[in-house]
C-alpha cells in the first residue's frame, strides 16, 4: 500500500504531478476566499430604511468624490467604544450597499462623516464649505466657495441612475423616468410633492444652499451631507443595545 512517503516521492520526481498537486492545494485556499463572494447578496443583512440615493443626493455624492473629500474624511464608524461615543452607532454593511464606489476612506484628517446628516444646520454646512475657518477657526479644510456659484441641472442624472442600476442598485423605472424633475424639485424652495416622497422615503426637500434663485452644486452637496447616516432607525436594529449606551 502506498504510504505518505511514497506519494511524496512520486510528487518530487515528476514536475507535472507536482504542479497538479500544488494547484489542488492552492485552490482550496482560493475557493474558501472566492466562493462566498458569489453569494454576496446573502452576506449583507438587509436593513429597514435603506434606499438608493435620490437624484440630487447622488449628484452631491458625485461632487464629494470629484473634490476628493474622501482624502481627508472617512465614512465608516468602526465598532469601538471611542468611535461610537464620538460619532454614533457603528456603520453597518447595508449602509454602503448602494455605494459604487464606497466612501469608507482610509484617512481622517477631518472627522468621520458617516453620521454627519442633521448634526448641523444647512446654513452651517454652507458657511463651512465656503470658508471653514469662519465656523472652526483652527480648521485646515480648504474652501469650496465655488460650489455655491456653480449652477447644476438634472439633465444627465437619469443616466447616472441607469448606470448604477447595471451595478445592482435597485432604481425603479419610475424613479429613472422622474429623475430630472425630482432633481429640481428636491432643491427647490417650495419643496417636492407627495409623489416625490413616495418615490424617495425620508428624503428632505428644500432650498439647501440658502439661494432660492438657482440650483447649485452647493445644494446637491449639502443635500447629500444632510442625509448621511439618517436612513436607518438605529435604536430598533442594533443587536447589542448595551454597546451603544
Ligand atoms: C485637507 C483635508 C480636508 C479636505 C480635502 C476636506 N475636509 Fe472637511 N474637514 C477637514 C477638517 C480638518 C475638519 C475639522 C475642522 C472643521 O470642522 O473644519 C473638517 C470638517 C468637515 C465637516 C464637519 C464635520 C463634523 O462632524 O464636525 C464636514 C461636514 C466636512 N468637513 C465636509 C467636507 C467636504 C464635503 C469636503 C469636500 C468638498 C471636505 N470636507 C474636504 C479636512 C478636510
Amino acid at each position: 500500500m502506498a504510504n505518505v512517503y511514497s506519494v511524496h516521492d512520486v510528487l518530487q520526481k515528476h514536475s507535472i504531478k507536482l504542479m497538479v498537486g500544488i494547484l489542488a492545494a492552492v485552490s482550496v485556499g482560493g475557493l474558501v476566499e472566492i466562493a462566498p463572494l458569489f453569494m454576496i447578496e446573502n452576506t449583507i443583512e438587509k436593513v429597514e430604511g435603506m434606499r438608493p440615493y435620490t437624484p440630487l443626493e447622488l449628484a452631491g455624492r458625485n461632487i464629494y468624490i470629484r473634490e476628493g473629500c474622501y482624502l481627508c474624511h472617512s465614512q465608516q464608524v468602526r465598532p469601538f467604544r471611542d468611535e461610537v461615543e464620538r460619532y454614533g452607532p457603528y456603520s453597518l454593511a447595508a449602509e454602503s450597499m448602494y455605494d459604487h464606489p464606497f466612501q469608507w476612506g482610509s484617512k481622517r484628517t477631518g472627522p468621520d462623516l458617516a453620521r454627519v446628516g442633521g448634526k448641523y444646520s444647512d446654513e452651517w454646512q454652507v458657511r463651512h464649505l465656503i470658508h471653514p475657518q469662519d465656523v472652526v477657526p483652527e480648521s485646515v479644510m480648504p474652501s469650496y466657495a465655488f460650489l455655491a456659484a456653480t449652477p447644476i441641472d438634472g439633465s444627465e442624472i437619469a443616466d447616472h441612475l441607469r448606470a448604477l442600476r447595471v451595478t445592482g442598485v435597485p432604481y425603479t423605472d419610475d424613479q429613472i423616468a422622474h429623475a430630472a424633475a425630482d432633481f429640481s424639485a428636491q432643491g427647490s424652495a417650495e419643496g417636492a410633492d407627495a409623489d416625490f416622497d413616495a418615490r424617495w422615503p425620508k428624503a428632505a426637500s428644500r432650498d439647501f444652499d440658502g439661494n432660492p434663485e438657482k440650483l447649485t452644486e452647493m445644494d446637491a452637496l449639502v443635500a447629500y451631507l444632510q442625509m448621511l447616516g439618517t436612513l436607518v432607525d438605529f435604536p430598533k436594529i442594533v443587536p447589542d443595545a448595551d454597546f451603544n449606551r
